[in-house]
């Protein structure tokens, strides 16, 4: 029947059947955002009581622990599973070499224990990278001008140990240095942390797109330079693939392509390469877009926050990143 003329033709096929009424759209949906696929990136200030506006994310504030605990608890009661957090450190304990990174007592291992206590039900996400520590906003130590790969890797993995140990259920490391996710492992499994989650940032682009992040965690006056010697071209795909195999072969449970729409397609190729758990970050200036253009009444912010986020789920990807999580939730919340 699927090859007879008559009816794989018009007009005894119409399409447009299946969407007349929403019961039928709803009974064909093919992907289906929900709020279990959500992942909501927290940015972390010193201090308690403490609250600012990060004025390129329109809608995003920088809080102290205190009250990210209490916004993640409603996050946590709205279905979320996962927090992710970045640090704002004082630029005073910013180093050239980031030695803050590997601070048992710094920032960010104090915020994570203080949300394990106070939320255990929720996933902990911590970054490992250097940037938030570096006086100089590289994700690694430099020589000169080269930011060098294998003694970051060695602080990376100290980093990556102090956040296992305050708490933290997943350790993301977003820093492309070559070889880190083996190593960490390792440091990991001999710190006594073998049961901690390894997310890697295999796939991460050297994007624009992350401008308003980088005023968030106020390292965007100190870097010099860009990060092209290690974040991946964006004229690439067959890199990405690369990337992921070799994380994957080195110990990443989970990978993540980043940013998020604008690179669908290595979402797709990597779900379909190596079917693992996959993740998308729909990053700062994704979600910049959004809110500024909404902002002037030429988006809807709600609806095409839905539109990219469900777009994540048809490009394949298991769960995504996005500023606009809480915000998702009590839409998807209310459509139940
Ligand atoms: C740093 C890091 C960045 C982001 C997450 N971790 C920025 C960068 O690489 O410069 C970007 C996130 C976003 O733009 O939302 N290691």
């Amino acid at each position: 029947m699927q090859n007879s003329p008559y009816f794989s033709q018009f007009p005894a096929i119409r399409l447009r059947r299946l969407r007349a009424s929403p019961w039928i759209r709803e009974l064909v949906q093919e992907t289906r955002i929900s709020v279990t696929d959500l992942i909501w990136p927290i940015f972390i200030l010193e201090g308690s009581g403490n609250r600012e506006d990060v004025p390129s994310m329109p809608g995003v504030q920088r809080l102290s622990a205190d009250l990210a605990i209490e916004a993640i608890k409603e996050a946590r009661d709205l279905g979320i599973p996962a927090v992710a957090l970045f640090p704002i450190t004082p630029s005073a304990k910013k180093t050239p070499d980031g030695r803050e990174a590997c601070n048992s007592e710094n920032l960010i291992c104090r915020a994570v224990y203080a949300i394990k206590k106070n939320v255990p039900e929720i996933g902990v996400i911590t970054d490992v990278a250097l940037d938030p520590y570096t006086s100089h906003g590289h994700d690694g130590l430099l020589k000169g001008d080269v930011v060098l790969n294998d003694d970051t890797v060695e602080v990376l993995c100290r980093q990556a140990v102090v956040q296992a140990q305050a708490g933290a259920d997943v350790i993301a490391p977003s820093d492309m240095m070559d070889g880190r996710i083996g190593a960490i492992r390792a440091a990991l499994d001999k710190a006594g942390y073998p049961d901690t989650i390894i997310l890697s940032y295999a796939a991460k682009y050297a994007s624009a797109f992350y401008g308003p992040f980088r005023d968030a965690v106020q390292s965007a006056g100190c870097l010099s330079g860009d990060k092209k010697t290690y974040q991946m071209n964006p004229g690439n795909t067959n890199e990405a693939i690369r990337e992921v195999a070799l994380d994957l072969a080195e110990g990443a449970d989970m990978v993540m392509v980043k940013p998020g729409l604008p690179y669908l397609d290595i979402i797709r190729r990597v779900k379909d390469a190596f079917s693992v758990p996959t993740f998308a970050y729909h990053v700062s200036g994704e979600y910049a877009m959004l809110r500024a253009a909404s902002e002037e009444g030429w988006l809807d912010y709600a609806s095409t926050l839905m539109e990219s986020l469900s777009a994540f789920k048809r490009a394949g990807a298991d769960g995504i990143f996005t500023y606009g999580a809480v915000d998702a939730a009590r839409l998807l919340n209310k459509s139940e």
